[in-house]
């Protein structure tokens, strides 16, 4: 019987994660760890100011919390009680070192295995929630078995397939849930103890067994080909505006087909977040080291189509503003990378904000759901100078005001009725009446 389940990383995944299975498990105990004090503080406070924003995230953590859900910095002591241990760190590019700019960091992972192996007493179930390169059981469990041989680990690969903006309803209604584990006696009894927590409530034929690998594997795999799609979309995006065709009736016209689906066919500035462009970059840095250079290039475009939806886009404003900048304000509405999720990792915002304020236009920001101090972080991370020539506003009707050109970033519903005398230039295909829609004639 699981009595004790820690998560180690309260982010975008541990924490809403964890929160739906003391949801539905009322019976486990449940603390999410991480290193960071002050996010362990925030998920302690406020539900206003959780540190991850979801819509009905808040809710259900009123309803759990400190009875089977609990948020703590104590490693330790939570790790040694439990017999199961998420890990849900984060596995950003490697920024140096071998595969600098490619390869995922294992760092965050294996700090928790060096952790794990210290602190337990008892046997444990590990399971990687965290999406990692294909054969990174392997290594956890090297780490584990070195540092302590008295114990015996269970690793299973669980990957997250959850979007942001709608991680509670992907939750409850998971398309898949995958569970990786080796073919052995203890391996299968891991593999169960899973099973019975999650079909508490998915339904049991939509949860998947599989081999560790294949589990790892997927993951990447199934993020590179939603990411694909979208690169397909905006490449063609491109061309329609060629040609006078127009995405969005090319979008439905292929999503019709039922091999195609209608699902993710929305032309866009780029798609932004923690995690396509990390988990392609890391899929091509692996095809490269097992030699498969033509595996490599091809999963390679799809990032770099994506750096050039976002510097077309950017060309398009710099040409609407005919090349006087220097006098010339933007409006950006929507920094972070889709609409209701404050997370701006990686979004589309940032680097056409980049490039436009490099060229001197000054611009106005709004997201509701960003603060301030993340848009310039965000710009500094990328040795942005002059963010003088950036305000973030409060309003829409402040952040149209007085401007030049107005950039659609995101798809929330608050911007597809704006009004303004000025240019709309709409990176999402919202705004009916648009001077610049991308993939429009
Ligand atoms: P995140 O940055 O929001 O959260 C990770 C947390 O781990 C941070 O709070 C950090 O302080 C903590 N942490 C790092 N090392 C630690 C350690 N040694 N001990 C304790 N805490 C530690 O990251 P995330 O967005 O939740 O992503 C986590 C993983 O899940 C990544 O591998 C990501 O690719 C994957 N994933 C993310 C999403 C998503 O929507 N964000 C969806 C599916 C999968
Ligand atoms: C994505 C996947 O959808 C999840 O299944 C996966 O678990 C997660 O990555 C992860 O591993 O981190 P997420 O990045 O949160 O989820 O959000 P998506 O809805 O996939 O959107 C990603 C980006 O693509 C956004 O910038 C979005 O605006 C853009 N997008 C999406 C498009 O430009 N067009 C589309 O048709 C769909």
């Amino acid at each position: 019987m699981i009595k004790e389940i820690c998560c180690i990383g309260a982010g975008y995944v541990g924490g809403p994660t964890m929160a739906v299975i003391a949801l539905k498990c009322p019976e486990i105990k449940i603390t999410l760890v991480d290193k960071n004090p002050e996010k362990i503080k925030a998920w302690q406070g406020p539900l206003d100011r959780l540190p991850v924003y979801e819509p009905g995230l808040s809710e259900i953590v009123n309803e759990v919390r400190n009875k089977n859900l609990f948020f703590s910095t104590d490693i330790e002591s939570v790790i040694s009680s439990s017999q199961i241990i998420f890990v849900a760190v984060n596995t950003p590019t490697k920024t140096e070192g071998e595969g600098a700019g490619m390869a995922a960091d294992l760092k965050y992972v294996e700090s928790c295995a060096i952790d794990i192996a210290k602190f337990s007493k008892s046997d444990k179930i590990v399971v990687e929630k965290s999406t990692l390169p294909v054969r990174t059981a392997e290594k956890i469990k090297e780490i584990l078995s070195k540092e302590n041989k008295k114990v015996n680990f269970e690793i299973i690969s669980n990957p997250e397939f959850l979007a942001e903006g709608t991680a509670i309803n992907d939750l409850f209604k998971s398309d898949r849930v995958l569970i990786g584990g080796e073919d052995t006696k203890s391996g299968k009894i891991a593999v169960n103890e899973l099973i019975k927590i999650y079909s508490t409530w998915i339904p049991r034929e939509k949860i998947l067994t599989t081999n560790v690998w294949s589990s790892e594997l997927a993951k990447l795999a199934s993020n590179a080909m939603l990411a694909q799609r979208i690169s397909s979309i905006n490449s063609l995006s491109a061309l329609c505006e060629k040609t006078g065709a127009d995405i969005f009736e090319l979008s439905k016209a292929i999503g019709m087909d039922k091999r195609i689906g209608p699902h993710f066919l929305n032309a866009s500035v780029g798609f932004g977040g923690s995690c396509f462009q990390k988990d392609i970059l890391n899929l091509v840095y692996l095809s490269k080291y097992y030699g498969l250079y033509e595996v490599a290039e091809y999963w390679h475009q799809v990032v770099k189509i994506n750096d050039y939806q976002k510097v077309r886009f950017t060309k398009k404003i710099l040409d609407a503003l005919k090349n006087e900048f220097k006098n010339k304000t933007v409006a950006i509405l929507g920094w972070a990378f889709k609409k209701n999720t404050n997370d701006s990792r990686e979004s589309a915002s940032i680097y056409v904000s980049k490039m436009l304020l490099e060229k001197g236009v000054k611009l106005k920001v709004f997201d509701p759901l960003v603060e301030k101090s993340k848009v310039l972080a965000d710009l500094s991370n990328l040795k942005v100078k002059n963010t003088e020539d950036l305000i973030v506003c409060k309003t829409i009707n402040q952040t149209l005001d007085q401007v030049d050109l107005v950039a659609i970033m995101t798809e929330s519903e608050e911007y597809k009725n704006i009004k303004t005398e000025v240019l709309v230039f709409d990176g999402r295909g919202i705004y009916s009446s648009a001077d610049y829609t991308i993939g429009k004639p």
